[in-house]
């Protein structure tokens, strides 16, 4: 009886930090191709949490985030990674680029022409329903809503941003309605981004310090750049605006040991690319070639996109070249090393591995690569894998 009281009294605290295995898998995929930008992440995964416990905010859309920082960091990577996790296309959302739509007339191609307009029935809008629900499958009812570069938006288009963020509705020209409350918007804007390129040039001086040293004066630079980038947001855009949005995320500046991780990333990009080619060849970087690559493409003013160049200008048009001319061929293993500045291709004998690909290409039996929509034969995912794997995240 005595014990029957304790139990009934006994508090059992329950863990609201701990994420649904769903969502869990979610961020971690998401994670595994995001470098350094924790925070957004973190938020992207608590809005699916949100959408896949149906608690979303009633007549409105299920999260809407601002993701502000510096140019290259990321801010319209992170969006497309997570269409490429929950769709399996990066491109499988509804983007906005709103540079597109700086008159007033151009929103037409958003909503449409009223009836009796020229051109009425020509225009196709992009956000009519069936546009919006193309990604819905039975298990999930989700679409992701991306205005990239909202500084450069019309009034109009903010009339109509406005009332998506506020009642989740908006009304085409032929006044259909349609229903934005199961979206997650997120909106970018590089607003203060040359602002917060001198701060990274002037951190830079700082930053090639070591250890502890270093550490502070970077999480000092992240600091002054997220209040430049909030404080440049507010003088721009409407508090009536900034008050409808959940949560603003300032992406920090990439450093050189983010600028590393994205390398393995990239290069692994360009591998999925030769494997949806023609002429399927699998290439291993060399470390000094790894070192090359970053050495030319580390400049952390612009993020990762020095490093991108430096990969398609360094790598992919000589690989481009040597496919073309018919020097590298189906199934080869390509080396690729480093020569004074040049890096240099040698075509290595993959044995047996290759033969056999080449063997069970027509099989009709097919399997994804990881991370990518590229099919390969079913017997030889534990193969190709290999050579990828050299390339793949540390
Ligand atoms: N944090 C990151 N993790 C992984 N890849 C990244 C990251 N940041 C940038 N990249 C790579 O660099 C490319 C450019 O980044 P992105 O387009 O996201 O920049 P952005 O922050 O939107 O810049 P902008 O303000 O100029 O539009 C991406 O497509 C991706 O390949
Ligand atoms: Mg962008």
């Amino acid at each position: 009886m005595k014990s029957g009281t304790k139990q009934a009294t006994e508090k059992r605290f329950l863990n609201p930090t701990r994420q649904s295995a769903q969502a869990t898998a979610f961020s971690e995929k998401l994670g595994a191709r995001i470098v350094g930008q924790d925070t957004a992440v973190q938020g992207m995964s608590d809005l699916y949490q949100i959408f896949l416990a149906g608690m979303n905010p009633q007549h409105r859309p299920i999260g809407t985030m601002l993701f502000l920082g510096p140019t290259g960091a990321g801010k319209t990577r992170v969006v497309e990674a997570a269409a490429e996790v929950l769709f399996g296309n990066a491109y499988a959302m509804v983007k906005i680029d709103c540079a597109e739509f700086q008159h007033s007339h151009e929103i037409a191609k958003l909503i449409g022409s009223p009836p009796g307009y020229l051109g009425h029935r020509e225009t196709q809008p992009l956000l009519t329903q069936e546009n919006l629900n193309r990604m819905h499958t039975d298990e999930q009812k989700l679409t992701i809503v991306l205005f990239d570069e909202i500084e450069k938006a019309s009034d109009s288009l903010w009339q109509l941003l406005l009332g998506i963020l506020d009642k989740a509705t908006l009304t085409l020209g032929d006044n259909r309605r349609v229903d934005f409350s199961k979206t997650i918007v997120v909106m970018t804007s590089n607003l203060g981004a040359r602002e917060m390129t001198e701060l990274i040039s002037g951190g830079i001086g700082f930053t090639s310090g070591q250890g502890n040293n270093k550490r502070v004066v970077v999480e000092q630079l992240d600091q002054h750049m997220e209040r430049t980038a909030v404080e440049a947001a507010r003088r721009k855009f409407s508090p009536e605006f900034m008050n409808r949005i959940d949560k603003i995320v300032v992406f920090r500046s990439l450093q050189e040991n983010h600028l590393r991780q994205i390398l393995d990333l990239e290069l692994r990009a360009v591998q999925e690319r030769v494997m949806a080619a023609g002429t399927k060849f699998m290439f291993e970087c060399s470390n000094g070639a790894k070192e090359r690559l970053l050495d030319e493409g580390l400049d952390t003013r612009y993020g990762a996109r020095h490093l991108k160049r430096s990969v398609e200008r360094l790598l992919v048009s000589p690989l481009s070249n040597l496919v073309a001319s018919d020097q590298i061929e189906f199934g080869d293993l390509i080396y690729v090393d480093v020569e004074g500045e040049q890096l240099t291709f040698e075509k290595r004998s993959a044995g047996p591995v290759l033969s056999d690909f080449e063997e069970v290409v027509d099989q009709k039996e097919s399997e994804a690569l990881p991370y990518t929509n590229v099919r390969i034969p079913v017997r030889h995912v534990r193969m190709i894998q290999l050579p990828i794997g050299l390339c793949t995240i540390s």
